[in-house]
């Protein structure tokens, strides 16, 4: 653990005061030199040091520069008045994502504790970080190091541990820097394979599985599902597909979940919803023990909100909310900061076995969706040709990368993006805020993989708050695909259901109700083969060279924090067959229904 001295900090060599700044990439986030949310740390130093040189007097404020941060008062920060020393919480415990193969981000916030004596808060709180190969944190760290936070990022860290192994699992810890005793619970995470590994090598030669979840609503229910899957599954990576937080206030009184502060609309308001999500044990649990990819690179980067493209959302009619500016093609540039920044909307190569590709079908730069005034114009221009649900930046790089992955020999392409991709008819209606707003560029996806015949895409999806297991295909095409046998699909998408939202179907909705709507939409939807609507949950992928299994996962009880659940149904994919293994889910399912 932490019991090196703090002297130790001068043996080790003078780090600048701008290294510490930059170091915690919170100030850099979401993008360097993003004009609306990125901070310009060389501002903050020289506020700082403004700051400082208040503080004292006579020659000593005189010689006060950048450079003495850490060595002043002969680097011991427990007693310089310009290092916060009045203790620090780690309020929200820590957190990974984003694995490379050499790299992985780590966080955690470090809270001044309030009532501690100490220096005014507009001081930095430095936080020092060790990642190791063992739980025990014993022996020399791979890497560690020292950043300062402040109330600038609200007090949240997150740094970049490098050096690291290939497809292996690592321990960390935060401490205070002034106080070396204080320190964060020990979080677990891991890296990915490097993109040469041989398929069969990919972690270790077991399979891999990815947990994926969607639509977490504080103010609907605990969210037991990520505490499942973190101790009832052997996930090693988490992904979410969207709706991590909720904008809306919305009334959880009667459980216990109410939501605080207002509707979301400044960043001040995004921090107290987003330290109120992180109180979830089950969300917290899952954050400490597996790395985390997300699908929200615009998300946090101007206002996530309900319906939102990228122009303005259902609640505002902003004028610019996309972020098509940021560029793709920084996903080939080296410097795994860049490329950290483009993973969000990107490409992960886990060996030979996978690429996990990241969209974002939401703000990137999609053309206007439905905002419930205008669902009747949307619906008529639905099928129009040159309108994009990724922006054409991005729908030219999502082809490409399907491309190269096929060429570089990854067996499987599993695709994590935030709506339902196959079409959905229900009862004469479409959801034209999913790709059925948007059936062109469905089209143009689905013509690369059959025209190229690109094998063994498995689409995944959140949003709509129901189960939804289908056979990629072009939609009504009854001639070329066969729903029954499966022959002709070019892939499959596994669609999942919320952590905690309420369902589509309705909310609260009784499994045998839910089963009667899911009945009537397997005869009108010719793809779909499962369907489920009453259970909240999530699912698992496990992959191997040979298959990919999907399990769906209904949470018991969302009402009360808990770990009951039980596997709602489960599907296999042989490589090379680009549809679900018939029987379908084997024939039987604890959930839901089945095509007949
Ligand atoms: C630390 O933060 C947690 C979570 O906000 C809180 O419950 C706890 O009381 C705090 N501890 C101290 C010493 O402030
Ligand atoms: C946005 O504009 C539309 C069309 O003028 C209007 O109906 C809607 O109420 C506006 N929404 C907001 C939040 O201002
Ligand atoms: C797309 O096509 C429609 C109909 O042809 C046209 O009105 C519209 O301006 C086009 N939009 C763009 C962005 O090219
Ligand atoms: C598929 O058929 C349904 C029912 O006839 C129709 O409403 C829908 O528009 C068709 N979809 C496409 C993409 O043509
Ligand atoms: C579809 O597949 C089923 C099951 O293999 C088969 O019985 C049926 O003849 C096929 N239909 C067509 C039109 O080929
Ligand atoms: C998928 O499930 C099948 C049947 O249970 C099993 O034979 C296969 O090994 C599983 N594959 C993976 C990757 O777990
Ligand atoms: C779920 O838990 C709540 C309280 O935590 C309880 O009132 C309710 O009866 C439970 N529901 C079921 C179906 O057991
Ligand atoms: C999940 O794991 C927890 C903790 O190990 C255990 O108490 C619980 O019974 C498990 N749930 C199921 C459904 O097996």
């Amino acid at each position: 653990m932490f019991t090196a001295l703090t002297v130790s900090f001068v043996l080790c060599g003078v780090a600048a005061a701008t290294e510490l700044w930059d170091r915690n990439l919170a100030y850099r986030s979401p993008f360097v030199g993003d004009v609306k949310l990125s901070h310009n740390t060389r501002s903050i130093q020289a506020r700082n040091i403004q700051l400082a040189k208040r503080q004292i007097t006579g020659a000593s404020a005189a010689g006060f520069t950048d450079e003495h941060y850490p060595t002043f008062y002969g680097g011991d920060f427990s007693n310089s008045p310009f290092i916060w020393n009045g203790g620090v919480n780690f309020t929200h415990s820590v957190a990974s994502g984003d694995p490379f193969d050499d790299s992985v981000l780590l966080w955690t916030r470090a809270a001044p504790v309030s009532t501690a004596p100490g220096p005014d808060q507009s001081v930095p709180i430095c936080v020092a970080f060790k990642i190791f190969d063992n739980s025990e944190l014993s022996g020399r760290p791979v890497d560690s190091g020292d950043a300062f936070t402040s109330y600038d990022v609200d007090f949240t860290l997150k740094v970049e541990a490098k050096n690291l192994k290939p497809d292996t699992k690592y321990w960390y810890q935060f401490a205070d820097c002034t106080n070396t005793k204080t320190v964060s619970p020990v979080g677990l995470t891991r890296t990915i394979s490097s993109p040469n590994t041989p398929a069969n090598a990919v972690n270790g030669g077991k399979p891999l599985t990815l947990a994926v979840f969607s639509c977490s609503q504080y103010q609907n229910g605990y969210f037991n599902a990520y505490g499942f899957a973190a101790h009832n599954t052997t996930a090693d990576l988490f992904l979410h597909l969207g709706d991590y937080i909720y904008e809306s206030l919305g009334n959880g009184a009667n459980i216990g979940r109410q939501t605080l502060g207002r509707e979301l609309a400044t960043i001040a308001d995004y921090r107290l919803r987003l330290n109120q999500y992180r109180t979830d044990v089950s969300l917290v649990t899952a954050h400490q023990n597996a790395p985390w990819i997300t699908v929200w690179v615009c998300v946090i980067h101007l206002r996530f909100a309900d319906q939102s493209w990228k122009a303005g959302t259902a609640d505002s009619n902003d004028t610019a909310v996309g972020c098509s500016f940021f560029r793709l093609e920084h996903a080939s540039q080296t410097g795994s900061l860049l490329q950290r920044q483009a993973a969000h909307l990107g490409n992960f190569q886990i060996g030979k076995l996978l690429d996990l590709t990241m969209l974002d079908t939401r703000q990137y730069d999609r053309d206007i969706t439905d905002l419930y005034y205008n669902t009747e114009a949307i619906n008529e221009i639905a099928s129009v040709n040159n309108r994009s649900l990724m922006g054409t930046a991005q729908e030219n790089w999502f082809y490409d990368t399907l491309s190269s992955s096929k060429e570089r020999g990854a067996i499987w392409r599993i695709v994590g993006q935030q709506i339902v991709f196959t079409q959905l008819n229900e009862f004469g209606e479409f959801d034209v805020d999913a790709w059925d707003g948007y059936r062109a560029n469905r089209n143009r996806v689905l013509d690369h993989l059959y025209n190229n015949e690109i094998s063994n895409t498995v689409i995944l999806s959140g949003d709509s708050h129901a189960n939804w297991v289908s056979d990629l295909a072009h939609p009504n095409d009854t001639i070329h695909y066969n729903m029954t046998s499966g022959d002709g699909a070019i892939g499959v998408e596994f669609a999942g259901t919320a952590v905690t939202s309420p369902s589509s179907f309705g909310s609260g909705i009784a499994p045998t109700a839910a089963d009667v709507i899911s009945q009537q939409l397997l005869a009108l939807n010719t793809d779909l083969q499962w369907s489920e609507g009453s259970y909240r949950g999530f699912f698992t992928l496990t992959i191997d060279p040979n298959t990919v299994n999907a399990t769906y996962f209904a949470m018991s009880n969302i009402s009360n924090p808990n770990l009951d659940g039980f596997a709602s149904a489960s599907f296999i994919v042989k490589a090379g067959a680009n549809k679900l293994t018939r029987p379908v889910a084997g024939g039987t399912v604890a959930a839901g229904v089945l095509k007949a």
